[in-house]
């Protein structure tokens, strides 16, 4: 009972920000059994529909985060895209709601979990090498992890997630911040097509001789269709250097110094990110380092030249470095909500606002759950990221570059779910400040639609693209099937 209430509670925090069209009340449980039986019946052995007593379903409506998950009316894993197909047409003739699910990470309520059909698209899950093209074939269910082990032996790799858990499909279809990016671009700038389940069940390839699914499905998620193969270009891999080091506050200053000055560095080869957070009344610095070769070039000399309190970086594999950061991303017990905001470097400015907003709301959310924990993290990428590619949904304007930052907060008590909504705000538009009065043109800067907050307008995000994507949308999907999911909607 108390599940289902606080379950309930994300659900109806969804509801008021995106107003899910066919709202549930015409659905009664009824309704969405009989539409869970018609999909049983007409898709093929290659796929199956579960019910609450299975442990297929528990596992297909869980999340990376508690306040991400709903109890829905039944699951659904299709084998086949022409059963993606069939499940589409039902839900969009009985006008259901449902969600699709690649690995789960979503940190909005609604995203990919609903109370009508949860789709799990885990049965895609073949990672396939074509050496000839220098692609990897992904399906739509794998997480990043799988694609990582499996092309380790091979020696390639591919653009994908930082931490461990994190679904090819969110990560990809949202834009896609990698270790490689500064060298390569965004993983969305490193598809090679898209095998698409379009809203009205036709199967289709996209590549980049269509232009308006290209356009979209770059960076629109699930607007125009259920995608269930990415064709991802690789690389040579070899050896990297890397890991991840621990400093007290007290280091603060000189962190922040060494920090801007390896953004002035220009070495694409490197990233860096910092993330602060708070505890027993101080702030904690973690350093996340990566150097795509065995040795570092002395990109990082300064830092590595602070004292820190723990933590390590060595020469190991990419899969092996990968793996050795999951505790930094670990599935969490807590109820976890994001944010983001955009800036053009992460100035000393910037920086003290970053310090200064984890000190404040570290102190004030601890007093009201003393299991919160707030970790405001900033990524800056090579002056390049964006010129790897062109045209796409996300980012809306490529002649400028911006640096997102990962802002969340952890916490347990579902009654503060508001305030924690709140403080992300607060702080996001803390820090923007900050960034304005450092004289960075952020004003219009869009922001990572996979960090962004529910609620967030279309227009912060996709920018100048909205029109075009909202005309897109209208044309490939007229029945507008695809709003009976949850998401960022045009
Ligand atoms: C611990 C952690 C670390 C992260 N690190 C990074 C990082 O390094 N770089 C980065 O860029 N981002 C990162 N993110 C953000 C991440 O990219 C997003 O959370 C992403 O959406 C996750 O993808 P998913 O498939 O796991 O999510 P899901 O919750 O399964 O899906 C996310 C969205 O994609 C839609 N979707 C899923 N599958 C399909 C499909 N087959 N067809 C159409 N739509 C689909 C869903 O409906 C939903 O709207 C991180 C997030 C977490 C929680
Ligand atoms: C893919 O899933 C199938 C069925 O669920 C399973 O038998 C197979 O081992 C999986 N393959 C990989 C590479 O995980
Ligand atoms: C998509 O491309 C694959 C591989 O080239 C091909 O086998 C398949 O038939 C194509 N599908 C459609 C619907 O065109
Ligand atoms: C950064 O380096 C890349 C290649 O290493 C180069 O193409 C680019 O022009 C450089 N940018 C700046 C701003 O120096
Ligand atoms: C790496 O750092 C962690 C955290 O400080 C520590 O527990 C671990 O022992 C270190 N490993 C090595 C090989 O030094
Ligand atoms: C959760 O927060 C509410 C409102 O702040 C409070 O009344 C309640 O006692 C808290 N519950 C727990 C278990 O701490
Ligand atoms: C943040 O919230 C405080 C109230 O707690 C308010 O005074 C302040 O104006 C807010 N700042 C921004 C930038 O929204
Ligand atoms: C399905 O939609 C696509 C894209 O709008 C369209 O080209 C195709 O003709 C439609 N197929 C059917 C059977 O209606």
């Amino acid at each position: 009972m108390a599940l289902r209430t606080l379950l309930l509670g994300a659900f109806s925090l969804a509801l008021l920000s995106y107003g899910q069209p066919e709202a549930l009340e015409n659905h009664n449980p009824s309704d969405l059994l009989c539409t869970c039986n018609q999909i049983a019946l007409a898709i093929s052995d290659a796929s199956q529909v579960f019910f609450p007593s299975a442990p297929e379903y528990l596992s297909d409506i869980e999340h990376a985060t508690p306040s991400s998950t709903e109890v829905s009316a039944c699951s659904v894993e299709p084998g086949s895209a022409e059963d993606v197909g069939v499940i589409l047409r039902i839900l969009g003739s009985t006008r259901t709601p449902f969600a699709v699910k690649g690995g789960g990470h979503a940190f909005n309520p609604g995203f990919s979990s609903t109370r009508g059909v949860q789709i799990a698209m885990t049965r895609f899950n073949e990672t396939k090498v074509n050496s000839m093209t220098s692609t990897v074939d992904a399906g739509a269910g794998l997480i990043w992890d799988q694609v990582y082990k499996t092309l380790e032996p091979i020696g390639v790799n591919v653009l994908g997630g930082r931490l461990p858990g994190i679904g090819v499909a969110g990560l990809t279809l949202g834009g896609g911040y990698s270790f490689l990016s500064s060298q390569y671009g965004l993983t969305l700038d490193n598809v090679a097509g898209y095998e698409l389940v379009l809203p009205n069940g036709t199967v289709t390839n996209v590549t980049s001789e269509d232009d308006d699914l290209w356009f979209g499905l770059r960076g629109g998620f699930n607007n125009f269709g259920i995608v269930t193969k990415f064709i991802l270009k690789s690389y040579p891999q070899g050896d990297v250097w890397g890991g991840i080091r621990f400093y007290s506050e007290n280091q603060l200053g000189a962190i922040r110094e060494a920090f801007f000055k390896f953004q002035q560095k220009n070495d694409t080869k490197a990233e860096a990110a910092v993330s602060l957070s708070y505890s027993s009344g101080q702030v904690l610095c973690a350093v996340l380092f990566f150097y795509d070769a065995p040795a570092p070039s002395g990109v990082f000399d300064d830092l590595l030249d602070i004292p820190a309190t723990g933590g390590n970086v060595s020469t190991a594999s990419f899969f092996d470095f990968f793996q050795s950061l999951s505790a930094q991303g670990g599935v969490d017990s807590r109820r976890i909500f994001g944010d983001t905001v955009s800036v053009i470097q992460y100035s000393p400015a910037v920086f003290d606002a970053f310090v200064d907003q984890t000190k404040l709301w570290g102190a004030r959310l601890l007093v009201l759950d003393e299991s919160a924990t707030l970790t405001l993290t900033q990524e800056p990428f090579g002056k390049g990221i964006f010129s790897h590619g062109s045209g796409s949904a996300y980012p809306p304007d490529r002649s400028h570059v911006i640096a997102p930052s990962a802002l969340t907060i952890a916490w347990s008590n579902a009654s503060l779910d508001d305030t924690i909504a709140f403080a992300l705000r607060n702080i996001s538009n803390s820090i923007r400040a900050a960034a304005l009065a450092d004289g960075q043109d952020v004003s219009r800067a869009a922001l990572y639609p996979n960090y962004a907050i529910f609620g967030t307008p279309l227009e912060d995000i996709y920018g100048g693209n909205v029109e075009r994507l909202r005309k897109i949308r209208a044309k490939i999907d007229p029945k507008d099937v695809l709003g009976l999911a949850g998401g960022w909607k045009f």
